[in-house]
């Protein structure tokens, strides 16, 4: 039995091996099954002699001396995620804006340049294009998918290459072999948001991607229940960032990191569930007289279907989809479902539904929308735990009553 805590104790386990065990310790206080919440604020020592041996390095491994630099129950929260990933180290943090402010931060200075892929979540590029300019950090955004346009947009001072796999709300998957290959000729980082893959479904790191960012908030706490935000990678850039954590203060709290420790562990059934849903969702839609059109990276009609093949081990638990009509009648056939609620965010239990129209882009008019990609007709749907059969005949079934209704000049 190993009694160290070692993130790579079960390294060569099955993902879902490692989301029960992975980065645990086998000793616990008080010989807990449960991982104990150390909820804390500071740590003591026991006389100067002590805090004199801690502060000169040999203070006992784990050992923390303050909130904001450490706490137990969230680095158990890292060394699964480490786990998982299979990096060399994780960070925790309050929420995933968190986790990429934070790692963005840290790996720019006044004078470097950091190229985003358009489609990236919009806190993402609203902190990338309207923030970082102001300490001198310069953006360029290149369209989706577009690694030529990434190439082109490269200069000198590019440090930094940011995307997500796969993307929202049109899943596309990027060419992550390609994306690195293109940036370690130039010695430039690369960080992937994998908050719709999980590391289940796609793990960045074993193509290349430096730093693997998450939304905790989503699959890894599974629940809609608890915000949260990681991000893993070596332990140089790692500790990069843990340096910019301990200034910019981002830390996850451990009742919080409890939770999504708890909920990690189940993510391997979980994910592997909310893919099979969302394919069977996806095919049903596909084809269906109502809809105009299915993007689903899991469809071999989607435009990465061919690479997400290639790096995906599943498709993701999101499907995207246009329903035949405008604004108001989309909205009458996301009323009649019965099933998920409306609400932002995915990836716990709950299915959630949400127009990106009525939501992400509801202060934009239909033209300034579409100018963004973004028509009135799209439903995004984030499927949970429900059985698949009730849950697509509920989507099926809410299809035909707003048509009824139509045909009512309801
Ligand atoms: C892909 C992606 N990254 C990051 C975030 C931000 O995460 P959080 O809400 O936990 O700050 C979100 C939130 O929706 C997201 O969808």
């Amino acid at each position: 039995m190993n009694d160290e805590r070692d993130p790579k104790q079960f390294s060569g386990a099955t993902q879902a091996t490692r989301a029960v065990h992975g980065g645990e310790s086998r000793s616990r206080a008080h010989h807990a099954l449960a991982q104990p919440i150390v909820q804390t604020a500071t740590y003591t020592f026991d006389d100067t002699a002590d805090l004199v041996r801690y502060m000169e390095g040999h203070g006992g491994q784990g050992r923390e001396e303050y909130g904001r630099y450490g706490n137990p129950t969230v680095r158990a929260l890292e060394e699964k995620v480490a786990s998982l990933e299979g990096t060399a180290d994780a960070l925790a943090f309050a929420s995933g804006m968190a986790a990429v402010t934070t790692s963005i931060l840290a790996l720019t200075k006044a004078g470097s340049h950091v190229v985003l892929f358009s489609d990236c979540y919009r806190r993402t590029r609203q902190f990338v294009t309207g923030f970082l300019d102001r300490f001198g950090v310069r953006a360029t955004l290149v369209p989706p998918a577009d690694l030529d346009a990434l190439e082109a947009a490269l200069t000198k001072d590019t440090r930094l290459v940011v995307s997500e796999a796969p993307t929202n709300p049109y899943q596309t998957v990027l060419d992550l072999d390609r994306l690195s290959a293109i940036c370690k000729a130039r010695r430039i980082k690369t960080m992937i948001d994998a908050t719709f893959a999980t590391p289940i479904n796609l793990r960045p790191a074993e193509h290349g991607i430096d730093l693997v960012v998450h939304s905790a908030t989503k699959y890894l706490g599974g629940h809609n229940d608890v915000l949260g935000g990681v991000v893993a990678g070596p332990e140089g850039l790692v500790s990069m960032v843990r340096d910019a954590r301990h200034v910019l203060g981002g830390v996850l709290d451990p009742h919080a990191a409890y939770l999504i420790h708890r909920g990690v562990k189940t993510l391997a059934v979980r994910v592997a569930q909310q893919n099979r849903t969302a394919l069977a969702l996806a095919q049903a839609l596909e084809g269906h007289p109502r809809i105009r059109r299915v993007w689903y990276p899991g469809l071999a009609s989607h435009p990465s279907h061919e690479i997400a093949k290639k790096l995906m081990r599943g498709f993701g638990g999101v499907v995207t989809f246009a329903v035949k009509g405008d604004l108001a009648s989309v909205g009458r056939v996301v009323d009649a479902m019965k099933i998920p609620r409306i609400a932002p965010s995915l990836g716990g239990v709950e299915s959630l539904v949400e127009q990106p129209a009525l939501m992400s882009f509801f202060e934009l008019s239909s033209e300034e929308r579409l100018a963004l990609g973004m028509s009135d007709d799209l439903v995004r749907y984030a499927v949970g735990l429900e059985d698949t059969d009730e849950l697509v005949a509920d989507v099926l079934a809410a299809l035909e009553v707003a048509a009824r209704e139509v045909d009512r000049g309801a």
